[in-house]
């Protein structure tokens, strides 16, 4: 049975390098805060451990971090650092809310590239005997992260924080992840033992794994097979970098799961999107949130798509922007459409260009196709609505329902002023403003009637042009 394990997730520090009012953790890469991405590798990991509990350690923004959590990680304790006075100094104030875990794993909040395959690595060493086992990475440029010290042998022998290490030691390219696993006994053995004798005047946790190599105990340092997983954001920089990669991380996934990407370093996809197979999406797309595309749609070049659900076998065009849209299979969308929240395309949609709606509910095979704004409204099924028909939903003081049946003509350039309805078979005529119910089957038009006027349009002309002539 695996030991019951505590996950201390450090997220009190200031990130002064962000230059930010928010606190570090909660500025958000491909769409989730950072601190979440780590809760989630969290969960993978503790998941089916008995006694498993996520702590997080809270410091200055915490006004803002707790109540976040409060929706994201409902589970996780936290627990409060203030002032931050270093990585050791916060796993201490963490130590009260471990319960009976046997393990500590100590994660950093500003690692959000971590996968559960790699803590599992460290539990693996713990399992073999070490006392603290720590993720590493060689990167080209180790930058100001802390330096794994080696001895001649090979074996670790401590970490020293790049503000503190002499040149030789920071010419060494082997980094500390800010990612351990411990043996609870020697971490609370080891702690007290810290010091702020460094150059940032804080209690290093790292200083832990030196004080037990010194009392002979075994610490494993495992490099990462992918140095990018132990990535930290300390700057908008390193956040820009991580964000890309998630995003690529993301790519990825709708690839294997059988979806075509045009130039994919064009794409911007949210961790969390669902592709069904044989998706094409075409460049300078965008899907985020918590958004899914079905089996055999097209996303035509330069859709902004967000927290929507797309059927299958679906086409938008290119253009087309969906926010809480849903649309069902074999709709046509677009180029140039607006979706809006709370938009319901049914089965076999078409809504094309310069169409806005909001609140609409489209029935199967109903078709809207060209410049024309449907709010909070249902169009029937098989209904076609014109060029240029509104519903004015809106009489400067609240919103109002138009309702239009199956099988529903509404002719160009319509207006349907709200509330209003249109019964099933009806028929309104172009360029009608509809303000009284239309029943089932009936004709409705409102136009002023027409005038022409034999001969008018010439002598309108000959006028003109004399006038022009006389230098009028
Ligand atoms: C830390 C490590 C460094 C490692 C790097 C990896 C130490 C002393 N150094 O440096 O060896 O290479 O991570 O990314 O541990 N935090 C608190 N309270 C504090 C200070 C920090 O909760 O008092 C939290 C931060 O919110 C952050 C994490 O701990 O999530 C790491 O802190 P940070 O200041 O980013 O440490 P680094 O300088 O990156
Ligand atoms: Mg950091």
């Amino acid at each position: 049975m695996p030991a019951a394990t505590a996950v201390v997730l450090l997220a009190a520090g200031r990130g002064v390098r962000m230059k930010s009012a928010r606190p570090k953790v909660l500025h958000e890469a491909a769409g989730r805060a950072l601190v979440d991405h780590v809760v989630a590798a969290a969960r993978t990991f503790l998941a089916g451990r008995p006694g498993s509990r996520l702590v997080v350690v809270a410091g200055a923004g915490r006004d803002e971090l707790v109540p976040h959590l409060a929706r994201t990680a409902p589970e996780a304790l936290v627990a409060v650092q203030d002032p931050p006075r270093g990585t050791g100094d916060a796993v201490r104030v963490a130590l009260s809310a471990l319960g009976d875990a046997a393990r500590v794993v100590v994660l950093a909040g500003d690692v959000p590239l971590l996968t559960a395959a790699s803590l599992a690595r460290l539990d693996e060493a713990l399992d073999a005997g070490a006392g603290i086992a720590v993720l590493t990475a060689l990167l080209p440029d180790a930058g100001a992260y802390g330096r794994v010290v080696r001895d001649a042998a090979g074996r670790f022998a401590r970490i020293v924080e790049a503000k503190d290490a002499s040149p030789e030691v920071r010419a060494l390219g082997e980094i500390n992840s800010g990612i351990y696993a411990f043996d609870r006994e020697l971490l609370e053995r080891e702690l007290p033992r810290l010091t702020d004798a460094n150059a940032q005047k804080e209690y290093y946790l790292t200083d832990v794994l030196g004080f037990a190599v010194g009392d002979g105990a075994a610490v494993a340092a495992l490099p990462v097979d992918d140095p990018a997983e132990v990535l930290g954001v300390n700057s908008r920089l390193e956040l820009a970098e991580v964000d890309a990669l998630l995003r690529l991380r993301a790519a990825r996934a709708a690839m294997a799961a059988g979806a075509t990407l045009i130039r994919p370093e064009t794409i911007t996809l949210d961790e969390g999107v669902t592709f069904g197979s044989d998706v094409v999406v075409e460049p300078f797309v965008s899907v985020t949130g918590a958004s899914s595309v079905g089996a055999g749609t097209r996303i035509g070049q330069g859709c902004v798509i967000h927290a929507s659900t797309i059927g299958a076998n679906v086409s938008v065009r290119p253009y087309c922007v969906l926010e809480k849209a849903a649309v069902g299979d074999g709709a046509v969308v677009g180029p140039f459409a607006r979706l809006r929240e709370g938009t319901d395309l049914g089965e076999g949609v078409h809504v094309g260009n310069f169409v806005e709606t909001k609140k609409a509910r489209l029935e199967k095979g109903a078709k809207a196709n060209h410049l024309t704004y449907l709010g909070d409204c249902r169009i029937g099924e098989r209904t076609n609505v014109g060029a240029g028909v509104i519903t004015c939903n809106y009489d400067g003081y609240g919103k109002h329902f138009t309702d239009i049946g199956a099988g529903v003509f509404i002719g160009s350039d319509v207006q349907l002023v709200a509330p209003v309805a249109v019964g099933d078979g009806a028929l309104v005529g172009a360029g009608s403003t509809i303000t009284k119910d239309v029943p089932a089957d009936a004709l409705a038009t409102s136009r002023v009637p027409q005038k022409t006027i034999e001969g008018g349009g010439a002598r309108y002309r000959e006028r003109k042009t004399a006038a022009k002539a006389a230098g009028k």
